[in-house]
């Protein structure tokens, strides 16, 4: 991980976070449910998602300004999809981002409608913004409905606890981890792109790469889920076992799945080539899944 990059990720972050306290200023909202919710949204993560919005905007030279509604209801979406994956009916984890999960500290109950809550106001978040054209706006909001969605991550997440304590293929799991992770991390590349009016060589090449980054993402998440270190990685490893999940390491082993994450890295990188954006933020967040260690 290049030092420019640390510094980028670092700034983007803060930036981000500043404006998460603003989410729900002003409306009324009953307030355990509000603090449920703010709760996992301001407990830290990576903000990758949010993260790799910027860093589109940015490579296609338009301002990160632009897609800040658009990354809030993403990290609003992608934490009611964390509070939910981490309920007993589901992975059943007691931490997350370093605390206590959602439903450990609230209540199974609330955390679900806490879930509920981020996922319908996340689209409140995106159709208040002003500063996007009426056009692009219906656009990304269709676009991160199908990417959340039961063709998305929604059914990812349906396929991959219907395969608990099955073998599936492996072209099984990479359809599985497409929708359950891989479609959240397209989003944001592909969000950029409409905003920032790319070209269609620009576009294809940009989902292209978003989407191996998501493959490699979810590869690198097996694989800390059984190397990791629960300190360093806020959550719980040794689950995917615990729940008898297919994963990359339980149908690779942990140097196949090495060996499989730095292929779709170098494949990620190989389609910004296409478009000529390789110099930039995202070959170096793509470098920066092969050495991450939360
Ligand atoms: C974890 O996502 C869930 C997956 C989709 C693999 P992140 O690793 O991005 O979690 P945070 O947002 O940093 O906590
Ligand atoms: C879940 O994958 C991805 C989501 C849609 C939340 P995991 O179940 O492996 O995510 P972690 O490891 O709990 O973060
Ligand atoms: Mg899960
Ligand atoms: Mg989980
Ligand atoms: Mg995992």
């Amino acid at each position: 991980m290049t030092l420019a990059l640390i510094d980028y990720m670092a700034e983007k972050r803060v930036w981000f976070e500043n404006q998460l306290p603003l989410v729900f200023q002003g409306t009324p909202v009953t307030p355990k449910l509000k603090q449920a919710m703010l709760y996992s949204l301001q407990a830290g993560g990576k903000r990758i998602r949010p993260i790799l919005l910027f860093a589109t905007l940015t490579q296609l030279g338009k301002s990160e300004e632009l897609g800040l509604s658009t990354a809030l209801g993403l990290e609003m979406i992608h934490t009611y999809s964390l509070i939910h994956d981490d309920l007993p009916a589901m992975d059943n984890d007691d931490l997350r981002r370093g605390k206590p999960t959602n439903h450990c500290v609230f209540g199974e109950a609330t955390a679900i409608l806490a879930g509920d809550g981020l996922l319908t106001a996340a689209f409140q978040v995106i159709a208040n913004d002003t500063k996007i054209d009426v056009s692009s706006k219906c656009q990304i909001m269709g676009m991160l409905a199908i990417a959340a969605g039961p063709e998305g991550m929604v059914g990812g997440q349906e396929d991959d606890l219907e395969a608990e304590g099955k073998t599936l293929q492996l072209e099984e799991l990479i359809s599985v981890h497409r929708r359950k992770t891989g479609k959240l991390i397209r989003f944001p590349v592909e969000a950029a792109a409409v905003l920032a009016k790319a070209t269609e060589t620009q576009t294809a090449a940009l989902v292209r790469y978003s989407e191996h980054l998501g493959l490699a993402f979810q590869i690198g998440d097996d694989i800390l889920d059984i190397a990791g270190d629960e300190k360093k990685l806020g959550k719980p490893i040794g689950s995917d076992l615990t729940n008898q999940k297919n994963t990359y390491v339980s149908l690779l082993g942990l140097e196949g799945a090495k060996e499989k994450l730095s292929q779709q890295v170098n494949a990620a990188i190989g389609s910004l080539r296409e478009a000529g954006l390789e110099q930039g933020y995202l070959a170096d967040l793509a470098d920066y899944l092969l050495h991450r260690t939360y």
